[in-house]
């Protein structure tokens, strides 16, 4: 018996050895269809080559595609676990031609492999063709031998395969595989074909033509083929076996259900045991894809995936969250061939223990009430919609697990019922938003957001994607169609361009699509925190709603915005680290040239604070670990010790930043729904450029990384380097030379004081050689000194006290045209003479009021430096005024 793996490694090579190129699976999250949730069908990922937008440098090509049926158009969630062949996530094999063989070689090889190469008997073989395909009915019965009676021309869609409403598509033929009599069914096309006696195993699709809207509108550029086989179906028969669920791949997972359960495979749990089984793998390669559990989107497909599994498990009786220890048996039945499931191991077990371990917390009451709701009911009785979506609302239950949970009662739900309910509270919702004095211009973003739901945005993994316009907003109002020149806010129903928020400014980038529309995108707001509203202006073109467009956020800006917001989440833990636990966030601006980091601490850094900070963040980054995200609910992460910030507001489930190794574990972990780095090294170099004060207790630091970072030290550097050009020093030597300059210039100063004050003290000294001037029997100094600072007089006055012993002194400094007077008494005549009257009434000749001091000295000035020896005269009489009344 051949392995699952085996097979599909069989299927490679023989493509391979008829010169096929291997592909790789794509991702599941499409990468080039923004009208898909999941990819799945094999040639989605091939869909530009068939109509020949895109080229390869192969025209044939082989894979292995991982295709997810759940939400969306093709949707298998509802009957996963109790058919044979329903799966949410399944492998489609596929060959695929380019323009380079068509139906002969198709149909040739896909019977070599089936018939030859796997051994399959022709006689348990059917195909069926297009009604009106006479040439492939033909070549089958050329190629394969087949009686007539065994090609089956079949005029429905059925055999007419379409990707969707738009994209290649073409007549195709299928090959049935007879499980034999025993099984009951008849061939297709006959009235029992339901049956599962035959079993479709094979769709060849001969593509020819491209579909608009449902419609054909061009033939593809050459003829080319798309096939698809269920790996899962065809493991069955080539294992002999009729459910799918009964291949080596499932019977593994089951097995390891069935052990950590304590519970029979093929007993009353059998349905729990297969869903289980099933959307461990729809969950296991989501996640590995970088789709998380949310509530909407694909994240949500996700979730109802995750939850319908978890009830699966409570009815087995798991005591414990179940799905997570499943992880390892997935891993080692599908890691070698898909090795992106071995990478993310730890975030697929993480991920399903986490929200199972949350689940569990509602689960029990959630099937409390559903069974109270259900006590008196009868097979074929429909649960009301509001019993549903208080399931729903309360209880985390998705719709389809409330529908699942009732199926083995036989009982429906009131799906219109469950969706009024969800309307109700939606306009509810709305209404409380306008209680709070939200502003009118609000209206049209819940508009919006009532008919298109969240913006999903794909930026987390990457720069590029898809979208539809939902809405198109101009000068505040809801428009169809946007042209050449206007300024407008383009909505998407996903897309990569991050929204401004938590710090963290929009993208910008460009918006393109056909026709020659070009958009540039300058910025990303995030209205009513659920839609990612572009701001844009259209280039060339025009667009409308319902348009696919192509979505590419400036990746070099991006990268700015993400080094920086990373940084800040290290400049805040080395902050704590330095100063304290009571350093927290107070604010943030995360641009892409620069950031600013405000943060709770009552002073000011000191420069060794600065240095310790910058030291320990650069250290993070040459360290250059991975930096990880995980999705936690809020509770969870504060247990984990995750930074949050406080009255932020944070969904019931947050993402988790981890980076760099601390202490005791991470060295920061944070919530946080913005950009990141992947590893610390991508942040380059860190500089803090300023520290200042916010207010009171908070402060600033602003800061620089990457090239940003280098430039400023490079613009420092030259600085310091055109100094010491003009030092005629070597930069080394600036600082002692700077000091040395200035303790020069004081010396010089000093010299020059005593200088001017030599200078104009000279005239007088000289004249009182021949002994000082007599006043009315009183010896007096009285000078006029030009250049002489005002602060130097007292100590002038102090001096000519000195030298004269005995007697009085008026000094007069003239400056820039004004004046200042200091006068002295010697302490014998301060009985006689009051410093203060011979300042006062030197200040009046000066143009003057006031002046002031003691007895003995006193001082003041006036706006007129040109009477200098007014002033000195008015003392002279002020002096002979006071030697009479005396
Ligand atoms: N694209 C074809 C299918 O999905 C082969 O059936």
């Amino acid at each position: 018996m051949s392995s699952t793996n085996d097979i599909r490694r069989s299927f490679l090579d023989h493509f391979g050895r008829e010169g096929h190129q291997i592909v790789p699976s794509a991702p599941l999250v499409p990468q080039n269809d923004p009208t898909l949730m999941f990819v799945n069908a094999g040639m989605v990922p091939f869909k530009n080559v068939f109509t020949g937008l895109e080229t390869r440098p192969y025209t044939t090509a082989t894979s292995s595609q991982k295709c997810v049926r759940a939400g969306g158009k093709h949707n298998d969630l509802d009957n996963v676990g109790y058919t044979a062949r329903h799966h949410t996530f399944f492998e489609m094999l596929g060959n695929f031609s380019f323009g380079d063989y068509f139906k002969e070689r198709a149909i040739s090889l896909a019977w070599d492999l089936l018939t030859k190469e796997w051994g399959l008997p022709a006689d348990r073989l059917t195909a069926t063709v297009y009604h009106t395909d006479d040439d492939a009915f033909e070549l089958w019965k050329k190629i394969a031998g087949l009686p007539e009676s065994r090609i089956i021309r079949i005029p429905t869609k059925d055999n007419f395969w379409a990707m969707g409403d738009n994209g290649p598509c073409g007549p195709c033929s299928e090959i049935f595989y007879d499980h034999g009599e025993h099984i009951p069914g008849g061939p297709p096309g006959s009235p029992d074909e339901d049956g599962d006696r035959f079993v479709e195993i094979w769709n060849l699709v001969f593509m020819q033509y491209e579909q608009e809207n449902n419609e054909i509108v061009r033939d593809l550029p050459k003829p080319s083929i798309d096939t698809g086989m269920g790996l899962e179906r065809i493991a069955a028969v080539l294992q002999g076996v009729h459910d799918n669920y009964d291949t080596d791949t499932f019977k593994a997972l089951i097995a390891a259900s069935s052990e950590l359960t304590k519970s029979d495979p093929a007993g009353p749990g059998k349905a729990s045991h297969r869903v289980i089984a099933d959307h461990l793998r729809a969950s296991g390669f989501l996640i590995a894809d970088g789709v998380l559990p949310a509530n909407e989107g694909r994240g949500y497909v996700l979730r109802r995936i995750m939850r319908r599994a978890m009830r699966h498990a409570h009815l087995l009786g798991a005591a414990e969250p179940l799905m997570h220890r499943l992880v390892p048996e997935l891993v080692s039945e599908m890691g070698g061939a898909f090795p992106e499931l071995v990478r993310a191991q730890p975030l697929i077990v993480e991920t399903l223990q986490s929200e199972e371990t949350r689940f569990r917390q509602t689960l029990a009451n959630g099937l409390k009430l559903l069974d109270e709701a259900t006590g008196g009911m009868n097979k074929g009785d429909t649960l009301p919609g509001a019993v549903a979506f208080k399931l729903y609302d309360t209880f985390g239950f998705p719709y389809d697990l409330t529908e699942d949970a009732l199926r083995a009662q036989g009982l429906a739900v009131d799906r219109a019922g469950f969706d009024y309910a969800m309307a109700e509270q939606k306009a509810q919702a709305r209404a409380a938003w306008k209680g709070s004095g939200a502003k009118a211009s609000e209206d049209v973003w819940f508009d919006i957001a009532e008919d298109q739901g969240s913006t999903e945005f794909t930026g987390y993994a990457g720069t590029e994607g898809e979208g539809v316009i939902t809405a198109i907003v101009k000068d505040g109002a809801r428009v169809d169609t946007a042209n050449a020149g206007d300024d407008v806010i383009l909505l998407t129903n996903q897309t990569p361009f991050y929204g401004e928020s938590g710090g963290q400014m929009g993208d910008a980038g460009k918006i393109s699509g056909d026709n020659g529309f070009e958009a540039d995108v300058a910025d990303t707001s995030k209205p009513l925190g659920r839609l990612h509203a572009h701001q844009a202006t259209v280039k060339a073109g025009s667009v409308k709603v319902g348009d696919a467009v192509k979505l590419v956020v400036d990746a070099e800006r991006r990268n700015r915005i993400r080094a920086n917001h990373s940084a800040t989440h290290l400049v805040h833990a080395a902050l704590r680290h330095r100063l304290g636990g009571h350093v927290t966030q107070k604010g943030s601006l995360v641009a892409p040239d620069r950031f600013r980091f405000d943060f709770s601490h009552p002073k000011a850094l000191s420069a060794e604070d600065i240095e310790a900070v910058e030291t320990e963040v650069n250290a993070h980054i040459r360290e250059n670990q991975q930096v990880t995200t995980r999705l936690m609910s809020h509770a969870d992460a504060i247990d984990a010790g995750a930074v949050a910030l406080f009255g932020e507001k944070y969904g019931d489930e947050v993402r988790v930043l981890s980076m760099g190794s601390g202490d005791e574990g991470n060295y920061s972990v944070e919530l946080c729904g913005g950009t990141h780095v992947n590893a610390l090294g991508d942040i380059q170099l860190f500089k803090i450029v300023s520290e200042s004060a916010v207010s009171s207790g908070v402060r600033r630091i602003e800061a620089l990384t990457g090239e940003a970072a280098r430039r400023w030290l490079l613009d420092r550097d030259n600085r310091l380097r055109e100094a010491a050009a003009t030092l005629k020093a070597s930069p080394d030597e600036v600082p002692a030379r700077v000091a040395a300059l200035i303790e020069e210039r004081r010396r010089l100063e000093r010299e020059l004081a005593e200088a001017k004050k030599a200078l104009a003290m000279g005239g007088g000294t000289a004249k009182e050689a021949a002994g000082p001037e007599q006043v009315a029997g009183t010896a007096f100094i009285g000078q006029v000194l030009d250049g002489i600072d005002p602060k130097q007089l007292r100590g002038l006055v102090d001096e000519a006290k000195g030298r004269v012993g005995s007697g009085v002194v008026a000094l007069v400094a003239v400056n820039e045209g004004r004046a200042s007077v200091a006068a002295g008494v010697t302490d014998d005549l301060t009985s006689r003479f009051n410093a203060v009257d011979l300042v006062r009434a030197a200040v009046a000749a000066l143009g003057g009021q006031g002046g002031g001091g003691r007895p003995d000295m006193a001082q003041g000035g006036g706006p007129d430096g040109s009477k200098g020896e007014e002033a000195l005269a008015a003392v002279r009489e002020t002096i002979t005024k006071e030697a009479v009344t005396a």
